[in-house]
Parts: C-alpha cells; sequence; structure tokens
C-alpha cells in the first residue's frame, strides 16, 4: 500500500507544531478572582482550594502589583463579610468591602481592569443569591437590590460589574441605572449562563455562602438545557450586557460553543473552584501534571469560543507563560 496522505508531517517539530496551532492560550486572556475579607494584615490559605487565598484590603496592593507584574489584565472582586443579614445589606451599603477593595486597587494600578461580583449569595444570613419573602426568592426585590450593589461598585470605579445571581431582568434594570446616574461607560459583564452546579463546592467555602436550606435550582439553570442558555443570553443581550459568561466551563463547553456560533459578544468561561481543585488535588497525589492540564484545559475553553477565562490558576499561568518565553 502506498501511503500519500501524512497528516503527521505537520506534528514533526516542536516548530512546525507551534507553527501551525490554531489555538493560543495567552495572559491577556486570564482575569484572576480574588477573595476580600474584613480586617488587617490578612491573607488566609483556603483548605477546599489549595493555593488559593483570602486578602484584607491592606494587602491588594500587593495583589494589584503582582498582577500587573505578572500581565495579567484583569481582577474579578468577591466579598467574604464577617456579617451577614437577612437582605445582605453589607452587599450595598455604603463604604462596603468591595467598594474599598476596588479603590485600592485602582489607587494603586489603575490600568488594571477591575470586575466585581453583583450578587447577594455571601451577605445573606440564609446564603441565597436573593432576598426571601415567604420562604421564597423574590426576583424584583433582589433586583432592586442588585442595581444598588452595581451602581455602589460603579461609583468605587469598577470598570465592570458582573451580576451572578441569575435573577430575571436584572441587566437591562442595572444598564438603565447605571445610564441614569451617568455610568454610561461602566461595563456589564453578565453571568448569562450560569448551572446549577455541584462544581462550586470549594467556593461555597470560601465564599462562606452555601444556601442555608434548599438550592439554588430555583434560578440557576438546569444542565440539561442547552436551547435555554441561548435565551438567557439574548435576553442579557438585549438587555444591554456588553460581555457573557457561561460557568461552569468544563463541562458547558459545548455551550460556549452554541453561543460563539449564535453570537458576536466576547464570551467569558469561567473555570470554577470544584474545577480547579480536581486538579489541585489529583496533582497532588502525582495522578496528573498540573501544568499540562491547566494549559491543556484552557487552550480547550479558548478553543470552544471563549476569548477570556477567569481561573484560579491565573497567577500561576501567567508565570508558566513568562518562564516559557524565557526558556523557549
Ligand atoms: C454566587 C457565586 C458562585 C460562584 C461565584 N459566585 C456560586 C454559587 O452559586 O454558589 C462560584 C465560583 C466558583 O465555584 O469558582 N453568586
Amino acid at each position: 500500500m502506498e501511503i500519500t496522505r501524512r497528516l503527521r508531517r505537520l506534528r514533526k517539530t516542536q516548530g512546525l507544531r507551534e507553527m501551525v496551532r490554531e489555538t493560543v492560550f495567552h495572559v491577556n486572556d486570564l482575569i484572576w478572582p480574588v477573595f476580600i475579607v474584613e480586617g488587617k494584615g490578612i491573607r488566609e490559605g483556603i483548605p477546599s482550594m489549595p493555593g488559593v487565598e483570602r486578602y484584607s484590603i491592606d494587602q491588594l496592593a500587593g495583589i494589584a502589583r503582582n498582577a500587573t507584574e505578572l500581565g495579567i489584565p484583569s481582577l474579578l472582586l468577591f466579598g467574604v463579610p464577617n456579617t451577614k443579614q437577612a437582605e445582605g445589606r453589607g452587599a450595598w451599603e455604603e463604604n462596603s468591602l468591595v467598594a474599598q477593595a476596588i479603590q485600592e486597587i485602582k489607587e494603586s494600578q489603575p490600568e488594571l481592569v477591575v470586575i466585581s461580583d453583583v450578587c447577594l449569595c455571601s451577605y445573606t444570613s440564609h446564603g441565597h443569591c436573593g432576598v426571601l419573602v415567604n420562604g421564597k426568592i423574590d426576583n424584583d426585590r433582589t433586583v432592586d437590590y442588585l442595581v444598588k450593589t452595581a451602581i455602589q461598585h460603579a461609583r468605587a470605579g469598577a470598570d465592570i460589574v458582573a451580576p451572578s445571581d441569575m435573577m430575571d431582568g436584572r441587566v437591562g434594570a442595572i444598564r438603565r441605572a447605571l445610564d441614569s446616574e451617568s455610568y454610561t461607560e461602566t461595563l456589564i459583564l453578565s453571568y448569562a449562563v450560569k448551572f446549577a452546579s455541584s462544581f462550586y463546592g470549594p467556593f461555597r467555602c470560601a465564599a462562606e455562602c452555601a444556601p442555608a436550606f434548599g438550592d439554588r435550582r430555583t434560578y440557576q439553570m438546569d444542565f440539561g438545557n442547552r436551547r435555554e442558555a441561548l435565551r438567557e443570553v439574548a435576553a442579557d443581550i438585549e438587555e444591554g450586557a456588553d460581555v457573557i459568561m457561561v460557568k461552569p466551563a468544563m463541562a458547558y463547553l459545548d455551550i460556549v460553543r452554541d453561543i460563539r456560533n449564535n453570537f458576536h459578544h466576547p464570551i467569558v468561561a469561567y473555570n470554577v473552584s470544584g474545577e480547579y481543585s480536581m486538579v489541585k488535588s489529583a496533582s497532588a497525589a502525582g495522578w496528573i501534571d498540573e501544568k499540562k492540564t491547566v494549559m491543556e484545559t484552557l487552550i480547550g475553553m479558548k478553543r470552544a469560543g471563549a476569548d477570556a477565562v477567569i481561573t484560579y490558576f491565573a497567577p500561576s499561568v501567567a508565570e508558566w507563560l513568562l518562564e516559557r518565553r524565557v526558556t523557549g
């Protein structure tokens, strides 16, 4: 048999493979999630997420400098307050934890893109993403509070507000309020497609926001649904979302691809805490190679159609990319 078609020719050397590689991951594609706690001088590890820490405000200038030096263009901020209330007023009150964090980072590194997570779950005593009326999440009242939270973050200097609650109509309400307060330049990154997922487990320990009763399935999406994801995206785009998020990422790359094929907005994939901790624990046991597994995963997300990835591996990935530039 004479073989004339030889695809392996393109894979012969590292140089050739790199020359024809279709998808690359760049440090600019990274968004680094950061947890913020009250107090001073705090840098505390999170047992469920080895290698990830929670920081008090005074540590943030250092973190921001670190991000800039590594070339990471963007941070995503989560507040983890000490005290929680039934309606989660810590989320929107004057001078909130996240507002202070935004100011601190912007003062230190004005060029960094600061994204603030807008949700009530780490502020409510019951841990749900909305307020309860007669034991049920009240959509419209929750939206009012989310609007207040987003405005407060915009006032503090956030470049992007990112509602992660999955209430209906919140993107439109936030856009209208931002515009009417002259924050026309503040972007909205909508957690448009957020599935009710077991992969959030380690984050709930980090943000102390596991629901005290029930689960999030009346607001987060059912993971069997693909067409509904496109409805969520269409609604958020119509309401004014600038960037669309899919969350989690690894088990949902078909959704990323569907959105890429149907819309032209930038897409961000959220490589969530469970995805992080699985890789961490398997690599700690010596079962997989952390660096190679992470790079393969991130490239997969970009290949599916994501423009950027939120990942707890961000500082490590940035270092690996720098090393590679130096060592080839
Ligand atoms: C809630 C929120 C969650 C995450 C970010 N914001 C999850 C949840 O529904 O509990 C998850 C992030 C992660 O797992 O890394 N607003």
